[in-house]
């Protein structure tokens, strides 16, 4: 009898323990739960302030219809078809905005240099080793440089739902990213350079310099805060467009290439001058002339050459700078030295950027030409 009273007593005991491990639990979430809602009102009093200052009130951009009576468009590739379709549509609403990030217009001249970055959602890791690297937000030589990712949606459903999160994920860590809801493919670019412009005019409009690029360059950052320190008018109010030149070029007619440009889409032979849109430096000023022109000027899929075809209107011309190397660098007889060193340094010790770099390699040259005791010879 007094065996079974002291098992009970030990099985309310045990039972007693475990539900008041139950309750800690419930308490420990609800703690949590208490942060996370605190959390949250504090972003939606942020997205309010922020709504304030911004209200997107354009009706969504129909499909042209008629775009499918153009002669041969039956015979064009699907995604020519689909740029010709939405050709016209120049406004999407935005997924994540930036409102501050150059402390508003107002005080938008203190940012010397922004970094503007082309991104597709699906490229975290990139992202990830730019933050890192050359694309780190800081003060050099006395002057902030800034960093925003331009992106567009990728994917439908639930794909796309989940590329969204991430980003919203990145932003709330970074607060580094503008998208916008568009389709993010490569006969976009134009369309994610001129809804950048249009974000710029609103919330940067006074950026010195900017740097306009793909993610998967290697940009040398400091060494062009100190080109761009030693102009003579470097307070971003004058002309300024410079990167790897190319002139001469026109349509690739070649139904194959990546860069397939149909005469359904142009007409004319010739391309203006232009910079290689792997990135290129342009002041502040000669940002915003680009947007107006464009206002008046038909999308061409080709971000670089829509550039060029903005610049010419403005009877401006893009410059070329010998530190910009969007072909790569050919490195000396790399073809016939097997040992040449792809990770020495000193042959990017003085260009401003490179194509293409990837994370492991970025990540390793920029410590490198970051050390101040580098070596090099002449
Ligand atoms: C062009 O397309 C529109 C809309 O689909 C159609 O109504 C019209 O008849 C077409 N015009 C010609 C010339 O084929
Ligand atoms: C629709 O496409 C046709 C054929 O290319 C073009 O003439 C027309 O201007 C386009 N409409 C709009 C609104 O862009
Ligand atoms: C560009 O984006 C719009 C909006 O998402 C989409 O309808 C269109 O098909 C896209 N164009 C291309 C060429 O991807
Ligand atoms: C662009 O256009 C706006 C309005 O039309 C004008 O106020 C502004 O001065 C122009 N900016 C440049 C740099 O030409």
């Amino acid at each position: 009898m007094r065996n079974v009273r002291a098992k009970a007593l030990l099985l309310a005991g045990v039972l007693g323990l475990f539900v008041l491990h139950l309750c800690k639990d419930f308490i420990d979430n609800k703690i949590f739960n208490l942060e996370e809602d605190v959390r949250e009102d504090k972003r939606q009093i942020r997205q309010l302030i922020q709504k304030k200052t911004y209200v997107y009130s354009w009706t969504e951009c129909q499909q042209n219809m008629s775009a499918a009576n153009i002669t041969g468009f039956k015979t064009l590739p699907q995604h020519i078809q689909d740029f010709l379709y939405y050709r016209h549509c120049r406004h999407f609403p935005m997924l994540l905005d930036l409102p501050d990030k150059c402390g508003g217009a107002d005080k938008s001249a203190e940012v010397f240099l922004l970094l503007v970055i082309k991104s597709s959602p699906g490229n975290y890791d990139r992202r990830e080793v730019l933050r890192k690297t050359w694309a780190k937000e800081r003060l050099h030589n006395g002057v902030w440089i800034r960093r925003v990712f331009i992106s567009g949606t990728k994917d439908t459903g639930f794909e796309k739902e989940r590329l969204n999160k991430l980003l919203k994920v990145e932003q709330r860590e970074y607060n580094d990213i503008i998208q916008w809801d568009f389709h993010d493919s490569f006969f976009n670019l134009t369309l994610k350079q001129i809804l950048f412009l249009e974000w710029m005019e609103r919330n940067c409009p006074n950026a010195r310099f900017l740097l306009n690029g793909d993610d998967d360059v290697f940009a040398h950052t400091n060494n062009m805060v100190e080109y761009l320190q030693g102009l003579k008018d470097n307070d971003g109010s004058k002309h300024l467009f410079a990167g790897h030149l190319i002139a001469g070029q026109g349509p690739v007619r070649e139904k194959k290439s990546k860069y397939y440009i149909p005469v359904q889409v142009q007409k004319s032979e010739s391309y203006p001058s232009y910079c290689g849109g792997g990135g290129f430096l342009l002041s502040g000023y000669t940002a915003m002339v680009i947007y107006n022109m464009s206002r008046s000027i038909t999308i061409l899929p080709i971000d670089d050459v829509y550039m060029g075809m903005c610049l010419a209107k403005a009877a401006l011309s893009p410059a070329s700078h010998m530190g910009f190397r969007t072909f790569g660098l050919r490195l000396p007889s790399a073809s016939r030295v097997q040992s040449v060193d792809l990770y020495d340094p000193c042959y990017y010790r003085d260009l401003l950027l490179i194509h293409r770099f990837l994370s492991a390699r970025m990540y390793f040259m920029w410590h490198k030409l970051s050390d101040l005791n580098l070596k090099c010879g002449p």
